[in-house]
């Protein structure tokens, strides 16, 4: 297939910079669709590590990157993350790097009104990572945002953001935050604007070019299916669509563009923030799945809750989702367990059902079923043969294909690009 999306499967920090990385190499061109800076992709070359944020990981093997429309872009946090990967070496200019012009800014009082918001919910906190994400979205659906094409028009500038500051000003004063001076937010915004515009245009327009040429696109997704605002553990969500349907609007492609969906799940679960978790871990196995998985925000350094492979829930995120192969990552952290566990159900009440349910509370009771399979000792740490593996580990891979009903498509066994075993190439499709 020309095209593949890269989607997380379960509630993100899969490992899609790794994946997205290695498959780039066959790659013309890679898209980030949604999400944010929020999102944090970890990439391992060698012995340079890179962290990405908003830009695509394309970049690291000078691939043309593009972001689209359907992402949200603080362009302080652009620019000081342009810097930090030109410091390790990388080139990103208007030759490497394109912005969609119809893309929404994320501007301060978005991360101002995000933290306060976070605050006056107290326990019932969702956990953001407080750079503003979702009120930026949510001007977007409110029709007052700023996009990208405004900071070519400074009269637009200046009337929008009477509207806009008069929405959060409001909101920010009745939390008890400060409040942001307009011709503050107008001078930054138009400081700013020489150098994002070099890289801004239709990136719809170059996309279709490329299409049509026969190039291939990698879509690069952020966050995952739990994390996404319809079909994830509401209220304990992102606020964009994460599944694979979004990099068709997200890019301004067609959805028959999207090509071969890939989604990516750890051979065991994390999730930072709030929100349910049925298979997670308070005991010293969940502990030692996070020091020997070094599970810390990449954004945020928050440690990463940890728990079972919950194969209800990455049926479900691969249904709702269209994933067409899987790749198992972080397969070498569970070397040495004596015994794995994998969920497949819940119990709530006295019901069994097979998915996690709508309802808050209904998720909040989903008691798991677990069942258990036999762990291995030898080390399946970096290896990039399935036949190498150790049996217990096939028989573990086995499993989660047929609870999942999806094939794999890849194993990745140590962070390392080329530490991947490849069963069935994506592209190939
Ligand atoms: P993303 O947000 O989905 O791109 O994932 P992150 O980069 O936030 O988190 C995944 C972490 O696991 C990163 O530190 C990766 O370097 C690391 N990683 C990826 N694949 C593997 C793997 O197969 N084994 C181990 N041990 N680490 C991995
Ligand atoms: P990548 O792309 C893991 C989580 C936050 C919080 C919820 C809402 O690296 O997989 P937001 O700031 O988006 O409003 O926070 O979503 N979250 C992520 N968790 N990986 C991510 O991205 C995340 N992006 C957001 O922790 O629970
Ligand atoms: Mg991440």
């Amino acid at each position: 297939m020309a095209n593949v999306a890269v989607i997380g499967a379960q509630w993100g920090d899969e490992g899609k910079g790794k994946v997205v990385d290695w498959l780039a190499s066959r790659a013309d061109v890679v898209v980030r669709y949604q999400g944010g800076h929020n999102a944090g992709h970890t990439l391992v070359v060698g012995n340079e590590t890179y962290k990405l944020s908003l830009l695509p990981s394309g970049l690291v093997r000078g691939k043309l990157c593009v972001i689209g429309n359907g992402v949200v872009i603080d362009p302080e946090a652009l620019l000081a993350e342009i810097a930090r990967v030109r410091a390790q070496g990388l080139s990103v200019s208007p030759d490497t790097l394109r912005i969609a012009d119809n893309a929404v800014l994320i501007l301060p009082m978005h991360g101002a009104l995000d933290r306060a918001r976070e605050e006056a919910r107290g326990d019932r906190k969702i956990g953001t990572t407080g750079r503003g994400i979702g009120p930026a979205y949510e001007d977007k659906v409110a029709r007052r945002a700023i996009r990208v094409c405004d900071l070519a028009e400074p009269e637009t500038l200046d009337a929008k953001l009477d509207e806009l500051l008069r929405h959060h000003n409001t909101l920010l004063a009745s939390l008890g935050a400060p409040t942001f001076d307009k011709q503050t937010v107008l001078a930054r915004l138009l400081a700013l604007a020489p150098e994002i515009l070099p890289y801004v245009e239709p990136v719809w327009e170059r996309l279709d070019t490329l299409r049509q040429a026969g190039k291939r696109i990698l879509f690069e997704g952020a966050q995952a299916v739990m994390l996404d605002v319809d079909h994830g553990t509401y209220p304990y969500v992102t606020s964009s669509n994460t599944v694979a349907a979004t990099a068709a609007s997200g890019a301004g492609v067609g959805p028959h563009s999207v090509g071969f969906v890939l989604g990516i799940a750890k051979a065991y679960a994390t999730r930072v923030g709030s929100g349910p978790f049925p298979s997670e871990l308070h005991d010293d196995i969940g502990k030692g799945l996070g020091e020997r998985g070094h599970e810390f925000g990449t954004v945020t350094g928050r440690p990463r809750r940890c728990g079972w492979f919950d194969a209800a829930m990455v049926r479900q995120a691969i249904k709702v989702s269209g994933i067409q192969g899987l790749v198992v990552t972080k397969l070498d952290v569970l070397d040495g367990l004596k015994e794995l566990k994998l969920c497949t159900g819940y119990r709530i009440g006295d019901k069994v059902v097979k998915h996690l349910p709508a309802g808050m509370a209904a998720q909040a009771a989903a008691e798991p079923i677990f069942e258990t399979m036999a762990g291995w000792t030898t080390s399946s740490r970096s290896m990039r043969t399935w036949a190498e593996l150790p049996p217990a580990a096939i028989a573990y891979l086995r499993r989660i294909e047929e609870l999942v009903e999806a094939p794999i498509a890849l194993v990745s066994t140590s962070p390392e690009r080329d530490d991947t075993i490849v069963v069935r190439d994506p592209f190939a499709d």
